[in-house]
């Protein structure tokens, strides 16, 4: 299978002023946010045009996110799979995730913008944790929004962007998750949009944010696209695997191998919330993208073990991608990513976010079935580490024996 999903197409460039990714995308807001994405869209464009802009954006995510992040060779899986198996680790930045930089550059350019306070929401509490830091370390104030069903999955995190000095908001209403938290966040930066910048933590949302967001974690497909080169003589993998909820982490990753002719790009999702394979076309949260909804146009809940990928829709360049078929969408179950996380705790020592475990879920199936053709060459987005899942993790372990 290694090559007939890449596409001669080269994609993921600017958007434009309309925010469009073919038919995905634009700016669905109540009117009065329009200046505001406005104002952030002429913002982040002048930002990502200035030299001086990237220097102090590189200098942070090095000395202080430590960048750039290793590619792990997998010796023992990959002899397992059948497959040589490369991880790109995000799992090792600060704060123990591809979040961080996403949130450091939105701070800085916060900043840029003169405003003095960040809103974030949250579903693993990553992006708020990752927020809250960012808040700190920029001087800023802080407040998350996180569904009150995921201030209970992810305790710690709570305790922990409280401790970098943020404020948590549990949101009670609808399913009380991630999609619930995005609307309360929206509704708050309606209110407070002059001296407040909301820090939306994927590539979804009203334009600018999927290409601006995509942009700030391209960093990891253009550090890992070098990286493999030296690990593969000159060449690159033959397969991109990386796990998507609203798609951050896939995103930042295909950006660097959206031209690679040779390299298939797989992004897997949560069989609970798999938008692109079993939603339709839909407008939430400001954007058009796959959503999974009834057929009244009512949103549907998400339901995966995991609190980042419990999204019922995807940012609307993983819709494009899907329709050009330059990228492909799969989707894993939870008993799938409980045996992915032990598997590779055993045999690498790596303990990984039950998010990222669904891209290694998906790769294990498609290497044992054959669907990936045994010796290629597949490099996984480990977006990010599974510290925050550990005690999730033992209470299905011992419900399960
Ligand atoms: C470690 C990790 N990976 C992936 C995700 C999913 O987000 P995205 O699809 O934007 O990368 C999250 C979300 O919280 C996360 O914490």
């Amino acid at each position: 299978m290694t090559t007939e999903f890449a596409s001669k197409e080269i994609t993921m460039g600017d958007p434009g002023p309309t925010g469009r990714f073919g038919t995905f995308g634009g700016r669905y807001v109540p009117e009065s946010l329009v200046p505001a994405c406005i104002e952030l869209e002429e913002a982040f464009r002048d930002a990502w045009a200035d030299p001086a802009f990237h220097a102090e954006l590189d200098h942070i995510l090095k000395s202080y996110g430590g960048r750039p992040t290793p590619v792990t060779e997998c010796g023992r899986l990959s002899r397992e799979l059948g497959v040589r198996l490369l991880l790109k680790r995000e799992d090792l930045a600060h704060t123990g995730s591809h979040k961080l930089n996403n949130v450091i550059g939105q701070g800085l350019l916060a900043r840029r913008m003169g405003k003095s306070k960040l809103i974030a929401e949250t579903g693993a509490g990553q992006h708020g944790v990752a927020s809250a830091t960012a808040a700190a370390l920029f001087g800023m104030e802080c407040i998350v929004y996180m569904g009150e069903v995921d201030t209970q999955r992810q305790e710690l995190n709570v305790f922990r962007m409280e401790l970098l000095g943020a404020t948590v908001v549990p949101v009670t209403s609808g399913s009380r998750t991630l999609k619930d938290a995005v609307n309360e966040a929206m509704r708050a930066w309606v209110a407070t949009v002059d001296d407040t910048h909301y820090c939306l933590g994927s590539v979804m949302g009203p334009h600018p944010y999927p290409w601006m967001v995509r942009q700030f974690q391209s960093v990891i497909g253009h550090e890992a696209r070098g990286q493999c080169r030296d690990l593969l003589d000159g060449g690159d993998p033959d397969l991109v695997v990386a796990c998507a909820g609203g798609g951050s982490n896939a995103a930042g990753i295909f950006a660097g191998f959206a031209d690679a002719t040779a390299s298939a790009l797989v992004a897997v999702e949560a069989a609970g919330g798999a938008a692109v394979t079993t939603g339709i076309p839909g407008i939430l949260h400001g954007m058009r993208s796959a959503l999974i909804q009834d057929e009244t146009g009512q949103i549907l809940e998400a339901e995966s073990i995991s609190a980042g990928l419990d999204y019922p829709g995807i940012g609307p360049e993983h819709a494009h991608l899907a329709d050009i078929g330059r990228a492909r969408y799969e989707a894993v179950d939870d008993h799938e990513v409980m045996d992915a996380f032990q598997l590779l705790a055993r045999t690498e020592g790596i303990l990984p976010a039950l998010e990222s475990a669904h891209a290694l879920a998906w790769v294990m199936r498609a290497a044992r079935s054959g669907e990936i053709a045994a010796g290629s060459t597949v490099l996984i987005n480990l977006s990010g580490r599974g510290d925050k899942d550990v005690a999730q993790v033992r209470d299905i372990l011992k419900g399960r024996s």
